[in-house]
């Protein structure tokens, strides 16, 4: 490759993404200097976060400016070294953005060791997405054996980890997920003890009828109609670690208009339930080391399991984030850039 590439915010989304939103640019390699490294990016994460990074709105986070590299971590060997640190060949962890070189002089690099574990899950179940299921859970949730726990997005890198830790913790595991692939993976290959499609036109029955002991835990990874259809299973003192709230990066959906606060704070006080909203790397200094061991030896002896939906070419990127957002993703989303 003679020419890098990247993609970069090229308009403000109005609602969901278009792909015009997006712009695929050509620039010379860069050159590293004293202390830099060049990297090449080999596997590049999409996530649900990106999203929120395209609006001018302030959050957790500071928003793209229009021209600005798309954000995003990536799997990227080291091409070039004039870090003592690195030697070429070397696999790490960066955050370099949606594109195929970027330099680094070292702060936010992880080392990653393709014996240990394939490098991809450095994106996924033993990356950010699992770190935040670990930590929400572990942190906010607290599953008690015997304890029924729900998570939505089941099948995605963050719910698949929340129930199958649940199930380790001893409680019941209940995914919800769109559709029958993803709902049969969640019992049959993660191991759930059941599994709702959130598309079925009597979703809340449905779900009613897998949860017969209530909810005592529910991470709430989506928000809208599924939190609607949670709400009033939830068991006193029941948890909520309200970690995303993807039906609504894109704005409201139809029928989640109506504001429903009132009935809310009523079940929060009525219950004593607690809700807790969260951002992984809060709880980084203190549990990270413990995730990375646990999680690790739970993947090494089969007892934790995970799906990858890996798709080729950076130039797909949008197409493959704005499905994303519309559960078009089965596993981790994951970018096969191939400097
Ligand atoms: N707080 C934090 O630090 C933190 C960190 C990482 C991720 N998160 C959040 O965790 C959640 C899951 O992230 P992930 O990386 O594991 O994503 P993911 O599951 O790979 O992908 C998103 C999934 O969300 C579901 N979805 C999308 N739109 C939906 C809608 N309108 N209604 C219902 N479901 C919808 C789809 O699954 P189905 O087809 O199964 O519905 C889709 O596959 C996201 O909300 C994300 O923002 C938070």
């Amino acid at each position: 490759m003679t020419v890098a590439r990247q993609i970069v915010l090229a308009a403000r989304p109005k609602g969901r993404p278009q792909s015009t939103d997006f712009h695929l640019e050509e620039t010379p390699i860069p050159t590293p200097a004293s202390g830099q490294l060049l990297l090449g990016v080999r596997y590049l994460s999409l996530d649900p976060y990106m999203r929120g990074r395209m609006d001018d709105r302030k959050s957790y986070a500071t928003p793209l400016q229009l021209g600005d590299v798309m954000t995003g971590e990536a799997v990227a060997q080291v091409l070039t070294s004039n870090h003592p640190a690195y030697a070429e060949g070397d696999i790490v962890l960066a955050q370099t953005g949606w594109r195929t070189h970027a330099l680094s002089d070292d702060t936010r690099l992880r080392k990653l060791d393709p014996a240990v574990a394939p490098v991809t899950t450095g994106l996924g179940v033993l990356g950010m997405p699992g770190f935040t299921a670990y930590g929400g859970l572990r942190v906010i949730g607290k599953p008690q054996p015997g304890e029924t726990v729900v998570v939505a997005a089941a099948s995605g890198p963050v719910g698949s980890l929340v129930g199958q830790l649940a199930k380790l913790a001893g409680a019941r595991a209940v995914g919800i997920a769109g559709g029958l692939e993803k709902c049969t993976f969640a019992k049959d290959e993660l191991r759930f003890d059941a599994a709702v499609d959130h598309r079925a036109a009597d979703f809340p029955a449905q779900l009613a009828t897998a949860c017969p002991a209530g909810i005592d835990v529910y991470f709430e990874n989506v928000g809208g109609a599924i939190w609607q259809a949670v709400l009033p299973l939830l068991n006193k003192y029941a948890r909520v670690p309200v970690c995303g709230l993807i039906a609504q990066y894109n704005g409201p959906g139809q029928g989640d208009r109506t504001d429903r606060l009132l009935a809310t704070m009523r079940e929060i006080l009525s219950k004593s339930l607690t809700l807790r909203g969260f951002i992984n790397s809060e709880f980084a200094e203190q549990h990270h080391a413990e995730f990375l061991r646990e999680v690790g030896a739970g993947i090494a002896n089969g007892r934790i399991r995970y799906r990858e939906d890996i798709v080729d070419g950076l130039d797909k990127a949008p197409e493959a984030f704005i499905g994303m957002l519309e559960g078009r993703n089965f596993g981790k989303l994951i970018i096969r850039v191939g400097t």
